[in-house]
């Protein structure tokens, strides 16, 4: 009796080991089983782009073989079959993200949402004067469409600082947004260093003076279950690549009582119902057909569908935020022990919520030890900026090693990228240091190329 006590007390332990049971599908994703030289590639870019499952490999390949036809235009079976799986998509885009299907317009992606939105939205309801206001953290697709649109408009473009430890400064959002705010865009979380962001406070301080939220959730709807009612957001972007969805395709939500007032972002086949002379009397199709110009993205879109069917049947059933903080943890231990290695952003708080790290080591160029994972340890990560300009010079960084995950990643991988660094110190620092003619005592002496 005792024994059996004693037995399922061990199963019940280890079973809350997240560690032990993560489930993490990898058997789905044949590019992880490639190898070089015996080396298991090992795929740490996913914050650029996640790799794809057979499922949504499949339904691509299966769409095109039995059910490409355009959409919305036919009479014919095919074509009705191809409407019905296109809009199919949209219902779980919306039933996704907690919206409605006429909530949801289709796009490449995240940075075509955001200059959807600036181009339309922004153009038709801002003035000369009005403040926007976003945060230093935005990718720069969540900046320079707003940079144009102030600049052609006369806007007064505010930001929201980011604090040294890479958090954004609340108590001086609270002074930045103002009675003259009309619109707030906050990046939920950052590409490039992981930090999650409050947005339900960012909202509540937007709509406390009548201003409209975008949040730029790229790198968080991938990650977790996604509410647009329960945060109460007016606009929500992201993008299908990164949730293992084909490129090409992204959603754009807009709240019900914004989006019928929200002219078209481009102007063609599709969205017409009757042309009249004069042209203004024009009618077209309500939201969203009436702002989907053209052919659309079709495969992408039900693709996206089928992407969306497996993270919510096979993913978010999983404690997968915790799983892959658990490899932030991970890699931040590991990486702790070298003295010469700097981790950007906010440690503690990726090791409980993250699943990005990013990190230098002193006076290397990132491209140098980037090369060298790949070339030695078939390991992929991304170096640069990230496309968040805006960031790295308010840390001061040129340039960063990113490693980002995704929950088909282990931990012996993120061991691999520990020993991938550590051998790279013991055996190539110096070489690099005399090559690239860099000064140790001033790191700043380095020069090489960069990536945005
Ligand atoms: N925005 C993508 C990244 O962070 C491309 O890598």
């Amino acid at each position: 009796m005792k024994k059996i006590a004693i037995a399922t007390l061990a199963l019940g332990l280890l079973s809350s080991n997240i560690y032990t049971e993560y489930n993490c599908y990898r058997e789905d994703f044949p590019i992880l089983h490639h190898k070089k030289d015996h080396n298991q590639f090992v795929f740490f870019d996913s914050g650029a782009t996640s790799q794809k499952p057979n499922q949504v490999i499949d339904t691509v390949c299966n769409t095109y073989r039995y059910a490409s036809a355009n959409i919305h235009r036919g009479d014919y079976g095919l074509s009705l079959k191809s409407t019905a799986l296109y809009e199919e998509a949209r219902a779980k885009v919306a039933h996704f993200i907690n919206a409605n299907e006429n909530e949801i317009v289709f796009t490449k992606g995240t940075s075509e949402s955001i200059n959807f939105l600036a181009s339309t939205w922004g153009e038709k309801f801002l003035q000369e004067g009005d403040e926007i206001v976003i945060t230093e953290m935005e990718h720069n697709s969540g900046l320079l469409p707003w940079i144009r649109l102030a600049e052609r408009k006369g806007l007064v473009l505010k930001f929201i600082e980011v604090t040294p430890d890479g958090f954004l400064d609340l108590e001086q959002m609270e002074k930045v947004i103002t009675p003259k705010t009309k619109f707030v865009g906050c990046i939920h979380t950052s590409n490039a260093i992981g930090t999650q962001n409050p947005i339900k406070r960012v909202i509540e301080a937007a709509h406390a003076v009548g201003a409209k939220v975008l949040i730029d959730g790229a790198q968080s709807v991938p990650y977790e279950k996604m509410d647009v009612r329960a945060y109460d957001m007016d606009f929500l972007v992201f993008s299908g690549h990164k949730m293992l969805a084909p490129t090409g395709i992204g959603a754009l939500y807009i709240k019900k009582d914004v989006i019928d007032s929200v002219p078209a972002y481009q102007w063609g086949g599709g969205m017409a119902d009757i042309i009249k002379v004069p042209f203004e009397d024009s009618i077209y199709h309500p939201a969203p057909e009436g702002l989907e110009a053209g052919t659309p993205p079709i495969v992408q879109a039900i693709g996206l569908g089928a992407a969306i069917d497996y993270l919510e049947e096979k993913i978010f059933t999983q404690p997968t935020k915790e799983y892959l903080a658990s490899l932030c943890d991970r890699l931040i231990t590991g990486l702790e022990k070298m003295p010469m290695v700097q981790i950007l952003g906010a440690k503690e708080h990726l090791r409980k919520e993250g699943h990005v790290v990013a990190f230098n080591i002193k006076c290397i160029p990132a491209p140098r030890l980037a090369e060298y994972l790949d070339k030695t340890f078939n390991i992929a990560v991304r170096t640069s900026k990230h496309c968040a300009h805006m960031l790295a010079r308010r840390l001061d960084y040129a340039s960063s090693v990113r490693a980002s995950f995704y929950f088909y990643n282990t931990q012996e991988e993120v061991d691999r990228l520990i020993k991938g660094v550590q051998t790279f110190i013991d055996e190539e620092f110096e070489k690099v240091i005399a090559d690239e003619k860099i000064n140790p005592t001033n790191c700043d002496s380095c020069m090489i190329r960069e990536f945005a």
